[in-house]
């Protein structure tokens, strides 16, 4: 297999992103000619053959000064993480010429990003997901962040990666709930872009995402990214799902759905407040329902986590002075539909597509 190779820029910066075999190396192209090199990851991922791979792989550069270790997942994306990484990179003697190699998921790439954009005022690092979700999404687009305890992300910083470089052959051992979550992301894509339902059913079929499937959906984002790297715009379509998922994610204290299950009941969600609105058919309700399904995602949950999700949206960091804004679905000609951002929803719709989404026992 050849990995396929990308051009993303936001603003004046460009990187590259790589999908495919050799990333052992090409991270290891990255580290020379650096101060020193951080590794920055998780015991989970370290113990994985690719973890090893790319660690030892480091090795061998011969400037890799370090290898940190996060606590898993959320966990690792803390203020007092961010401090306590900062401090072993100064005793490593990392100075602004060093470089942070993010190895794991969204988790690592977040914290590990925002390391690198605040230690010393900003040293360049470069992403190398290790799960679907960080693949598609989080590693690329350059926001990091952590959290603080009653807020998700709510500290971060943009700060674009010098590279990414994903090798869909690591998805091997990632437990089968975490890639699905990853599909969540993946749906979202296709209803952005419907010609990519085709390959998300065939990926569901075969249980295994390929280099082919995780480079489309890396295109569009950064295509996006590209146009409005800022979020003024067109990028808030990539929040597509997650104004209701993330009040699931909340209403489920953050435990009982992934990030992904969220987004597909919050897709799942957006497609029925359209259709209350009288923007789309039961067509386009039943074709995004039918992806999620393919994917083994849900599109309901019982209707408690439903009312308390909705309650809890509205804590969303992307709800300004006019109340929540939407990215829904809009039917155009031939029957496919159009996604448009800042939409706002009659209070009644919403209860409406509550309503539907929530499952009474
Ligand atoms: N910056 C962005 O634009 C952006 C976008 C989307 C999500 N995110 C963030 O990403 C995070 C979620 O990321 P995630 O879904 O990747 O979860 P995660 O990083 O928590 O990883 C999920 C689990 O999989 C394990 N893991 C990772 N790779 C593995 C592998 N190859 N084999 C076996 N186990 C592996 C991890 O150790 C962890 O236990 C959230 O914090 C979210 O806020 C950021
Ligand atoms: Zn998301």
């Amino acid at each position: 297999m050849t990995a396929k190779v990308m051009q993303a820029r936001q603003e004046a910066h460009a990187y590259e992103m790589r999908v495919g075999d050799g990333v052992p190396d090409a991270a290891a192209q990255l580290a020379h000619g650096r101060d020193c090199v951080a590794l920055v990851s998780c015991a989970r991922v370290l113990r994985t053959p690719f973890g090893k791979q790319v660690r030892a792989a480091l090795a061998r550069t011969g400037n890799c000064a370090l290898v940190h270790t996060l606590p898993d997942g959320e966990k690792g994306k803390t203020l007092a993480q961010t401090e306590r990484a900062a401090i072993r990179l100064l005793q490593a003697g990392a100075t602004r010429r060093s470089l942070v190699v993010a190895l794991g998921g969204g988790a690592v790439t977040d914290a590990a990003g925002f390391l690198a954009a605040t230690y010393m005022r900003g040293v360049s690092w470069a992403a190398v997901p290790t799960t679907l979700l960080a693949m598609v999404d989080a590693a690329l687009g350059g926001k990091t962040g952590v959290n603080l305890p009653m807020a998700k992300n709510a500290v971060g910083a943009f700060h674009p990666p010098i590279a990414v470089l994903a090798d869909p052959a690591s998805l091997e051992t990632l437990p089968e709930r975490e890639l699905r979550s990853g599909l969540g992301e993946v749906v979202k894509y296709a209803a952005l872009r419907p010609a990519l339902l085709e390959r998300l059913r065939a990926t569901a079929r075969s249980g295994r995402a390929d280099a082919t499937l995780v480079a489309s959906c890396a295109r569009i984002k950064m295509e996006i990214v590209e146009r409005d790297p800022k979020e003024r715009g067109e990028r808030k379509l990539l929040n597509l799902g997650h104004t209701f998922g993330h009040g699931v994610e909340a209403a489920g204290g953050f435990a009982k759905y992934t990030h992904g299950e969220s987004v597909a009941v919050g897709l799942a969600f957006a497609f029925r407040l359209a259709r209350a609105l009288g923007r789309v058919d039961s067509a386009a309700v039943e074709s995004l329902e039918g992806a999620l399904d393919a994917a083994g995602l849900p599109a309901h949950v019982p209707g408690q986590v439903a009312r308390r999700a909705a309650r809890l949206m509205g804590y969303d960091k992307k709800r300004t002075a006019d109340g929540l804004q939407w990215v829904l679905p809009r039917t155009s000609r031939g029957g496919a539909w159009e996604m448009e951002w800042d939409v706002t929803a009659a209070p009644r719709a919403v209860e409406q597509a509550v309503e539907e989404i929530g499952e009474e026992p």
